[in-house]
């Protein structure tokens, strides 16, 4: 038996957001809500989080695999009855339940395990999470008795003029003894919106005379609950506020946070500077002192120390130290740019090396190639590739000079030191230390190297 057991609610439609995507697939910062919710309980608790779904049940299972226990939830009758459907699966196999719901992505781990701290030391039934908020109207309001101890929870949809004035709110994620909490779940009494909440089981802990202890939470963008696309839009500005700060407190420069698009999973190193009008996303790496931006787009790429890159788009690119790129230079994926390489505007790389000290100007296009070092790719060199049915490589050994708009007529080879003329054809290998011109080129002359 684990001590602690994690429940996350996710089987909500999502009514509000009108999407045919279930609400928890949505994506923040680039990856679907629920994900956010599960990193939080992974990070406190070692065995697998629970997840109850129901609402695209198929898609959710789709896009998360193996990462999570399964409950489904049928009819969505309420939060109550959710948390009762993960029974079977819960049930004596730990001393306490942690209850979140899929939909507050900004709620942090480390208050996740706060509010497992204070249970443990709370001899009544349930922790809580609150808020005090003026703003917070849709939210659970908590009722407290005269001398401060909570009595019970009153739902945004029963609120009478008893109860409206009050700002302390229920933010939604408890942590529950366990036995505790299955046996009250059968209790629950029908709302008269015709579901199971499961904030009503802490009328039950505060009638039998059991503490419910809370905590007040300070950070109000915690608990930015994602009902409708415009708080999609308010998390995903929250969050991205959260990542560029952490950025800025390590070391890196951001010239105008609010349009820096730092994904919570790429790292950034010191003295680095990004300006704006950057995205950089997935697992991206930029290393120290370098410039990226502006208008630069850098996915799953890595890149390494004291590189610049201007107005570019990178995709699981990856460049050695002191490369620069840009402006207007597009990297596909598996494009390698060594220690020095200068890839200079309208250059498109994809799927081929080029080495340390290779310069690349202007306007050329590279596949499937691998390209030695200190080599000079002229103005509008193309690799052709693509036969129309498969893609062939082409070599280009160290110091070779390819002159401007050759054609390099792949497969093909151009031999160390080699070199092509201007507007050569090449579907020929160019021996070491030759000149190849013309179409289609031949080789006229042996260079003396
Ligand atoms: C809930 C709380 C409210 C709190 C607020 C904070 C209840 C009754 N109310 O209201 O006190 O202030 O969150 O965000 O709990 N879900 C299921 N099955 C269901 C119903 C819901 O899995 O049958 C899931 C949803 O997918 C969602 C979560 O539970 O992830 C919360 O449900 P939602 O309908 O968003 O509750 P709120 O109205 O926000
Ligand atoms: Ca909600």
């Amino acid at each position: 038996m684990t001590s602690l057991s994690v429940l996350i609610l996710a089987a909500g439609k999502g009514v509000r957001l009108k999407s045919d995507l279930p609400k928890v697939l949505h994506p923040l910062a680039g990856r679907p809500l629920i994900e956010y919710a599960l990193e939080a309980a992974e990070a406190v608790t070692e065995s697998k989080p629970v997840l109850v779904i129901g609402h695209g049940a198929e898609a959710v299972r789709a896009a998360l695999g193996e990462r999570t226990i399964y409950v489904t939830q049928a009819e969505q009758l309420g939060t109550g009855h959710a948390v009762q459907q993960a029974e079977p699966v819960l049930k004596n196999k730990s001393d306490y339940v942690l209850v979140t719901y899929g939909d507050m992505p900004l709620l942090r781990a480390e208050t996740l395990q706060a509010l497992v701290e204070a249970q443990t030391r709370n001899p009544g039934p349930l922790t809580m999470l609150t808020i005090n908020s003026e703003k917070l109207r849709d939210f659970g309001r908590i009722v407290r008795d005269a001398n401060g101890n909570v009595r019970m929870i009153v739902e945004a949809a029963q609120i009478t003029d008893e109860h409206r004035h009050i700002t302390e709110f229920n933010v939604g994620a408890y942590c529950f003894k366990a036995n505790w909490l299955w046996d009250a779940l059968p209790r629950l009494p029908l709302s008269p919106k015709g579901e199971y909440y499961l904030t009503d089981v802490v009328q039950f802990a505060a009638a039998e005379g059991g503490h419910v202890a809370t905590i007040t939470l300070q950070d109000e963008t915690e608990v930015i609950g994602i009902n409708t696309r415009a708080q999609l839009a308010e998390a995903e500005t929250a969050l991205r506020r959260r990542v560029n700060e952490k950025w800025m407190d390590a070391g890196v420069t951001l010239i105008d946070p609010a349009t820096t698009y730092i994904d919570p999973t790429a790292q950034l190193g010191r003295d680095t500077c990004v300006l704006p009008n950057t995205h950089i996303w997935g697992r991206s790496v930029v290393g120290e002192n370098c410039v990226i931006g502006p208008n630069t787009i850098v996915r799953d790429t890595v890149i390494g120390n004291r590189c610049c890159v201007e107005c570019s788009v990178l995709e699981s690119a990856s460049l050695a130290d002191e490369v620069t790129v840009g402006p207007f230079a597009h990297l596909r994926p598996g494009a390698r740019l060594e220690r020095g390489v200068h890839l200079g505007n309208f250059g498109e790389v994809k799927n081929s090396t080029l080495g340390p000290g290779t310069l690349m100007g202007h306007f050329s296009y590279i596949g499937d190639a691998t390209i030695g070092a200190g080599v000079n790719i002229g103005a509008g060199t193309i690799t052709c590739n693509f036969d129309g049915v498969k893609k062939n490589p082409t070599v280009i050994e160290d110091g070779a000079f390819v002159g401007s708009d050759t054609l390099l007529v792949a497969p093909v080879k151009v031999g160390e030191r080699g070199r092509t003329g201007a507007g050569a054809v090449v579907t020929k290998d160019v021996p070491p230390d030759s000149l190849a011109v013309g179409m289609p080129a031949r080789v006229i002359r042996k260079l003396k190297s």
